[in-house]
């Protein structure tokens, strides 16, 4: 009697890279093989998966990666995929591998890719991850809190040359078009003043906010400008070095160095109860759902919900960046 099939799980990762995305991957590929499926790793995200370019996945495979940044199955960003005939290639490249399902890693865009094609009949479960945390539906995605410490541990550096030389620093911080690392990093980093894209600001306010933290005895301050924001950092700082503001200024646009570094132990964690949750979603045969973070449990959110909805800044943390950076 010829053997069944083994249920067979393509992975890929898409979009920007985040710390712990190698976390979850292993741990996908780890619970799949526990329960006698098959794990099918896809090289470079929507475009390996168009091209047709798998590789079989071993529990051996995925050694020693829990700890390492980026995605050891790489990334892009397809433009092919956008488009329903990308899409079509994609499905045919798939039946052909014999994959019965796929679990996509990455962020907004990656995640409206993955609905897309569970909307065509594929059985896809989503896994959120994206320094950004512009994912809705979900607390916190993979990768956001490696990147908060990168930015945490960097603005900790620039504060004290800032504090030696009495210098107003300008670091300007990544999100896209979500000012979530931003105001985040001014609680944790004690900004004088965070720029989001949320809330358009101008030049004469942080020069204000600079000026204003310079009177007050302060020996140095810091502005968070999220890369989203309506004012450029370079724009931002010619501008407060051509007023009197107390302070000299300098900038450091801290860029991908945020996406790099291992994972933190927060991410590593949450990358491998999500990667295993998404594997028990398919054993359960539930599927068209992302693995977010709700309370403190992992629970499915229809990827319907996560395409259609945009998450935005929580302002009660915008607020107390600014009242804590009196
Ligand atoms: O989505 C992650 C992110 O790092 C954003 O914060 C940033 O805007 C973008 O990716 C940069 O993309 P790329 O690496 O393609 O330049």
């Amino acid at each position: 009697m010829s053997e069944a099939k083994k249920h067979k799980i393509g992975i890929l990762t898409s979009g920007g890279d985040a710390p712990g995305m190698n976390a979850a991957i292993r741990a996908v590929v780890r619970t799949a093989l526990a329960n006698n499926f098959e794990a099918v790793g896809v090289i470079s995200g929507f475009e390996g998966l168009i091209n047709g370019d798998f590789r079989p996945l071993s529990a051996r495979d995925v050694g020693g990666i829990l700890q390492r940044g980026g995605t050891f199955l790489q990334t892009s960003r397809s433009k092919r995929f956008e488009e329903s005939n990308g899409q079509r290639e994609a499905i045919r490249k798939m039946n052909e591998e014999g994959l019965d399902s796929l679990i996509v890693i990455g962020g907004e865009g990656s995640l409206k890719g993955a609905y897309a094609l569970s909307q065509k009949g594929i059985k896809v479960i989503g896994i959120p991850g994206s320094i950004d945390n512009d994912v809705w539906g979900t607390n916190i995605s993979i990768g956001t809190d490696t990147a908060m410490n990168t930015i945490m541990d960097s603005v900790d550096k620039l504060r004290d040359t800032a504090s030696s030389h009495h210098r107003a620093f300008l670091v300007e911080t990544m999100g896209r078009n979500s000012g979530y690392l931003a105001v985040m990093a001014g609680i944790v980093c004690g900004a004088e003043k965070v720029l989001i894209p949320e809330v358009p600001a101008t030049i004469q306010e942080v020069a204000d906010a600079v000026a204003d933290a310079y009177e007050r005895g302060k020996t140095h301050a810091i502005i968070i400008n999220a890369e989203g924001s309506n004012i450029t950092t370079t724009d931002l700082a010619q501008g407060i070095d051509a007023m009197d503001v107390g302070f000299k200024t300098r900038m450091t646009i801290l860029g991908h160095i945020q996406r790099g570094g291992g994972p933190t132990a927060y991410d590593r964690l949450l990358a491998s109860r999500m990667g295993v949750k998404a594997v028990e979603a398919l054993l359960e045969g539930t599927h068209g759902v992302m693995t977010g973070i709700r309370g403190s449990g992992v629970k499915y959110i229809p990827l319907a919900d996560v395409a259609a909805n945009k998450r935005t800044v929580n302002m009660e943390y915008y607020s107390m960046a600014k009242v804590l950076s009196r």
